[in-house]
């Protein structure tokens, strides 16, 4: 076997993952835990900085919910959540992340964030939830307090996690290793919080050739909570609700600003606009297509409609949009300035974020005063903190949750001593960066409140650590025994590569499950095709081979998409109806069934029989969900 040192760290509350949700969670667990003398450990596969979907930095805080201006309410966030996502959503988790957000959000800005400001002293909205910030050095900021909380002892970085830990049906910690060094890690732990974000490149990505790899989600998350979850028996729920966000084409530039900030319209190649043109498809998918505003997923269809009508391209009419801007301003001297700032805040709004988009523009002539940008419907995504809701399913906070939705610690999944926060955990969208930082604190703080109740260490098989290294390491061993056989290192009869393995992945994924290729669309007979492809694939991961580190890392981010992969087709099988048309189409259950399959639709993986197990869970309103007539013409 390779010659890697094993390297154990025995702790209390072992984070996993360095991003949005894992800081919050640091930030707070490490409050509780001075007062209880329990150690808290962070492992990221990254350099915490810079990890995770926030790592090029944001332009705006998505979840601001302004409780104390008395603006809105809970229940206004929770409608707007539940509304988007076509009714499935756990209305106690979103509730609990909406009343605790605008601290988060507080706590950044006291941190350093610059939020933008009016005359006043008060936010600038982009929206109505979303506030404006220069957010180049967001994740910074944010990595800074964390670790300041932790104390960089207590910080691995640059440790790829790879699964479970396990001590019957209690977590008991995580065997990973360094991209960096040959080392092994065996992490044991009382506590495990999974916030390793959600997953790209599941699905093929529009981009080939010299622009492969670029996608809307950066690609360092690679499913890897999903995985270890799944791998440690949790239930899941809303696997198949992946994200499918319309974004400027190639260069995957955020619309939010355009849509929201700047009341940009969209418009086909023959000027008309697909979300006046197409509003009577709405009437179709009542009461969701009747509500405000209209469901992500539901703007989508309409401009996908318009798509595969041959009424392409799309375009996000800047010229228009700006000169309208500027126009409302009387005086031509101060019209003139008012433009200059426009022109400012959109390149800006790309240069926080997206810089490739800014790129693009450059590249392309585009200035965005004078000509439009092409905006397309990109690959689909696994981001449950966003408009996708993919994740574990969680016990919910004690003072709101109802009883068949609470087992124990608030955001603890079915797995004793296994919490989630971020994309790792399910059915509450709409938290965004701030939201996965709040989620992160209420985590945090119940696996330390877990710790203190359950201050035994897991018993670790020492026989199975050892399995585990010789199976986690088994790709370098195995490219070592055949590299010989071919001329070229990438293609070998007794191996695979991860790259190779990923486009395998992709393929089935795109044109059985739904992807671009596949215009979104799939049926019974795609998906059982497409499984039992998978089933090959799975085979196949056991021939997976690397050459060094960063290869053994491919490996396992491709095995952990590929478990994605099979969640999400499985889900898309049990749910025999179209309930998100824009984020995917079942042409043979074309229409959504209220009556069967308003609920959600869950999973386990059963790690004794080996198989997976599919069953609903009922949707129970905390709030009061209107009742459909009440929602229609709203
Ligand atoms: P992340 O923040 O992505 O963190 C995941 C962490 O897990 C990273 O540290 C990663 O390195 C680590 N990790 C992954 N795999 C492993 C492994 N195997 N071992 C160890 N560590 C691992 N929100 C807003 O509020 N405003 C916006 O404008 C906005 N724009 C967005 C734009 C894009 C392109 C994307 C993708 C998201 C955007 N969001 C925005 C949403 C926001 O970024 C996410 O909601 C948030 O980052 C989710 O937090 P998380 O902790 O679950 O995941
Ligand atoms: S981001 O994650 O890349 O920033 P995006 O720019 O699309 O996402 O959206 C930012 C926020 O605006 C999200 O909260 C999204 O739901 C919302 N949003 C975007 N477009 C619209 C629209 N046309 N109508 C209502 N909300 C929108």
């Amino acid at each position: 076997m390779a010659n890697f040192e094993t390297v154990e760290v025995v702790t209390d509350l072992l984070i996993l993952g360095g991003g949005m949700a894992a800081c919050g969670a640091a930030v707070e667990a490490a409050y509780w835990a001075k007062k209880n003398n329990i150690k808290v450990t962070l492992v990221d596969k990254a350099a915490m900085d810079r990890s995770g979907a926030v790592a090029m930095g944001l332009s705006a805080i998505n979840q601001y919910v302004g409780l104390k201006d008395g603006k809105n309410t809970l229940k206004d966030y929770v409608d707007y959540v539940r509304n988007d996502l076509m009714g499935i959503t756990r209305e106690d988790l979103v509730a609990n992340i909406a009343r605790h957000v605008d601290s988060t959000v507080h706590l950044f800005e006291k941190w350093g964030l610059p939020i933008w400001k009016d005359e006043d002293g008060n936010y600038v909205h982009e929206g109505r939830w979303q506030l404006m910030i220069n957010g180049e050095s967001y994740k910074v900021v944010v990595a800074e307090a964390a670790k300041n909380a932790l104390g960089m002892e207590n910080i691995y970085e640059r440790v790829f996690i790879v699964g479970p830990l396990m001590d019957g049906e209690r977590v008991a910690g995580a065997v990973g290793f360094s991209v960096r060094e040959n080392k092994f890690y065996v992490f044991k732990a009382k506590a495990v919080l999974a916030a390793m974000g959600g997953a790209v490149h599941v699905f093929k990505p529009r981009s080939s050739g010299e622009g492969l790899g670029r996608a809307w989600y950066p690609p360092w998350n690679s499913g890897s909570s999903a995985y270890f979850t799944l791998k440690a028996g949790a239930e899941m729920t809303c696997q198949e609700v992946r994200f499918i966000p319309v974004r400027f084409k190639d260069a995957y530039g955020p619309v939010g600003a355009w849509f929201l900030l700047f009341k940009s319209r969209a418009t086909n190649a023959f000027d008309e606009e697909y979300m006046q043109t197409r509003r009577p498809e709405l009437d179709n998918w009542v009461p969701y297509g009747h509500v405000k505003p209209i469901p992500a997923n539901l703007r989508n269809w309409l401009g996908m409609l318009d798509v595969m009508e041959g009424k392409g391209p799309i375009y996000m009419r800047t010229e228009e949009a700006i000169e309208k801007l500027s126009q409302a301003e009387p005086d031509e001297k101060l019209r003139k300035k008012k433009l200059k700032e426009l022109e400012a805040e959109a390149w800006e709004d790309f240069l926080d974020m997206t810089i490739s988009q800014a790129i693009m523009w450059a590249g392309t002539n585009v200035a965005p005063e004078e000509k439009p940008s092409e905006i397309a419907a990109a690959e689909p995504y696994f981001i449950g903190s966003h408009s996708g809701a993919s994740g574990a399913w969680v016990s919910g906070p004690e003072d709101m949750a109802p009883e068949e939705y609470q087992w124990g610690y608030c955001n603890m999944s079915t797995v004793q001593g296994l919490f989630c926060a971020g994309d790792a955990s399910g059915a509450s969208s709409h938290k965004f960066s701030s939201g996965s930082h709040a989620e992160g604190r209420i985590a945090g703080k119940a696996a330390v409140k877990y710790c203190v109740d359950n201050s035994d260490q897991p018993n670790v098989d020492a026989s199975e650590v050892e399995k585990l290294k010789e199976e986690i390491l088994a790709p370098l061993d195995r490219f070592e025994e055949f590299k010989k056989a071919s001329s070229d290192p990438d293609i070998n009869p007794n191996y695979i590569k991860p790259k190779a393995f990923m486009f395998r992945l992709q393929k089935i994924m795109d044109e059985y499950a739904g992807g671009v290729s596949a215009q979104f669309k799939t049926s019974k007979p795609l998906l059982d095709k497409g499984l039992e492809l998978l089933t090959f694939l799975q085979e196949d991961s056991e021939k997976l081979a690397a050459s060094d580190l960063h290869e053994l890392m491919r490996c396992w981010e491709n095995v952990h998409r590929m478990w994605q992969a099979e969640a999400h087709v499985r889900t898309l099988l049990f749910r025999e109806e179209t309930r998100w048309p824009g984020y995917y189409y079942r042409a043979d259950t074309p229409k959504m069934d209220q009556k069967n399959w308003k609920c959600f639709a869950n999973c386990q993986w059963d790690p004794n029989a080996k198989q997976w197990n599919m069953m609903k869970r009922e949707i129970l309103s905390i709030v009061g969900e209107p009742a459909d007539h009440e929602l229609l013409g709203g």
